[in-house]
């Protein structure tokens, strides 16, 4: 006989046959209660054992974190807070797990900090915080790319080496197959990359945003979804040196295009777990109201998880261009009392300090903010007519800061070229970019989602950490 889930197990309305559960053991209470996990659902389901019945021997080895073939009858529940367990027949034990191991372990059923479990990353996902973080991230994967594909949008597979820095930020992981203690090099003394693998420099991608729009360009509307590196010693809970990033790319949109699709993407998820994930969002929703009330109350959040997630799924975006933010935020309390740390006037990058007050404080809701000065963001980006901005757009989501990147692209030939002396980005180096510009060019538009930054929108969880599996970060890439 097969085993049930125990999903499947707990939605069943008949009792009284035969099921057979697999699954690590929660808890073995008075020697009679198993709670057993599969993963499946949030849920553990009850098996009850006479243990008269049972060899003693066998029942020491059901202990918390052991795993268990449980086989009997699905009867109704005579406790509380369940409608059906098992009364057990027969039990065979997969897998010990040995008590003294589980002590010094995050399955020791106790509450554990998140600083622990994070040390403990191979154990977490059996704790009932992270089994919920994760289906819940598998939701909102799941919930991107149905969007797309419901909206006949391709999923193109870019890079993950390759040669160009698509950002200019310059903070890349560099990929090479030299050996290390002995790198050759040129006449010059410099590093001979012509003898390096690729014969030439190349990086782990920070976005796969310059080959989607070759996509774009030809396929009409295109997303990737991938891992990109990112090597920023920025040891912040916003931050991972590895994240994955989905960005659309869409041919003949503009900017309000552009900022009408993030919104209804955006929404969209929010939507998506709520009808779907909601005994997962019930459990963090509880965990973050515990989490609120161990705040100082001027630092707590009036909503809780699920009504910000209804809350961003019901009501529009607040639009402002970067100018009117500047002016807003001049005029703004924490401005006047001298209490923000970076300078606020036009031409600067808003700090997150910036983004904070105009998201928690002026407006309670996710702002876009569009048309940046073109000196701070990347040389892509289309040049609007007053010569200073550009056709950007950042939203930015309360909680969480910028959540998504984006912007109508530079279509213009002769503008992209000047831009990219400018930024000192060798022609030869983006050729093929350019060349796009030279056949059939057309307006398009695109943006980059973060990925975690969504996910810990969607979960609750304060640090993005906590939000993959295996986070990678300055002086960390254990796992
Ligand atoms: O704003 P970014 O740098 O935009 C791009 O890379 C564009 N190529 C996107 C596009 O237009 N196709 O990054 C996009 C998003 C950010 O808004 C942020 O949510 C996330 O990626 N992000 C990070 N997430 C985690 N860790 C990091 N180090 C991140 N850097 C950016
Ligand atoms: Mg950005």
């Amino acid at each position: 006989m097969a085993r049930t889930k125990i999903v499947d197990l707990l939605k069943e309305e008949q009792t009284g046959h035969q099921v057979e559960v697999k699954g690590w053991v929660r808890a073995f209470r008075s020697n009679r209660f198993i709670q057993i996990n599969d993963g499946s659902c949030l849920s553990s389901i009850q098996a009850v054992v006479d243990f008269e019945n049972f060899d003693e021997n066998l029942l020491k080895r059901v202990t918390t974190g052991s795993a268990i073939h449980a086989k009997g009858k699905l009867i109704p529940s005579q406790g509380k807070g369940q409608a059906v367990e098992i009364q057990v027949e027969e039990l065979i034990i997969l897998g010990d797990a040995h008590p003294d191991d589980v002590q010094r372990t995050v399955m020791q059923p106790k509450k554990h900090s998140l600083e622990f479990l994070r040390e403990q990353a191979h154990l977490r996902f059996r704790t009932n915080t992270f089994g919920a973080v994760f289906r819940i991230r598998h939701g909102v994967s799941f919930a991107i790319h149905k969007f797309f594909n419901d909206r006949g949008f391709y999923n193109l597979h870019t890079p993950i080496i390759t040669g160009s820095d698509a950002e200019g930020a310059g903070e890349m992981f560099h990929v090479t197959n030299f050996d290390l203690s002995n790198i050759p090099t040129d006449e010059n003394g410099a590093v001979d990359y012509a003898s390096d693998f690729f014969g030439k420099p190349v990086n782990l991608t920070v976005s796969g945003q310059l080959e989607a729009e070759l996509g774009a360009l030809a396929l009409g509307q295109v997303y990737t979804f991938g891992p990109t590196f990112r090597a920023e010693n920025s040891n912040t809970s916003r931050h991972l040196a590895e994240f994955w990033m989905v960005e659309p790319e869409v041919a003949f949109n503009d900017l309000e295009d552009n900022m009408n699709l993030t919104e209804d993407f955006l929404k969209y998820i929010c939507k998506y777990i709520l009808e779907n994930y909601r005994e997962d969002l019930n459990f963090l929703n509880d965990r973050d109201q515990q989490d609120q009330k161990s705040k100082p109350e001027k630092d707590r959040n009036p909503l809780s998880l699920i009504e910000r997630l209804e809350f961003v799924a019901q009501n529009d975006f607040q639009r402002i261009t970067y100018t009117e933010a500047i002016k807003i935020l001049q005029n703004s309390k924490p401005y006047k009392k001298k209490k923000f740390n970076y300078p606020v006037e036009w031409g600067t990058d808003l700090q997150s300090e910036h983004e904070r007050y105009l998201v928690e404080k002026e407006f309670q809701k996710p702002v876009i903010i569009t048309d940046y000065p073109a000196s701070f963001k990347a040389f892509y980006m289309r040049q609007n007519d007053d010569g200073k901005t550009v056709a950007a757009m950042d939203v930015l989501f309360p909680g969480i800061g910028e959540i998504v990147g984006g912007s109508q692209r530079e279509e213009r030939l002769d503008v992209l070229k000047k831009k990219c002396a400018d930024f000192n980005i060798p022609e030869e180096e983006i050729w093929w970019y350019l060349d796009t510009r030279k056949f059939g060019t057309v307006p398009h538009a695109g943006f980059g989602l973060g990925f975690e930054r969504m996910v810990m929108f969607a979960t609750g969880m304060t640090n993005i950490r906590d939000v993959i599996p295996f986070p990678r970060t300055p002086q960390n890439a254990e796992f």
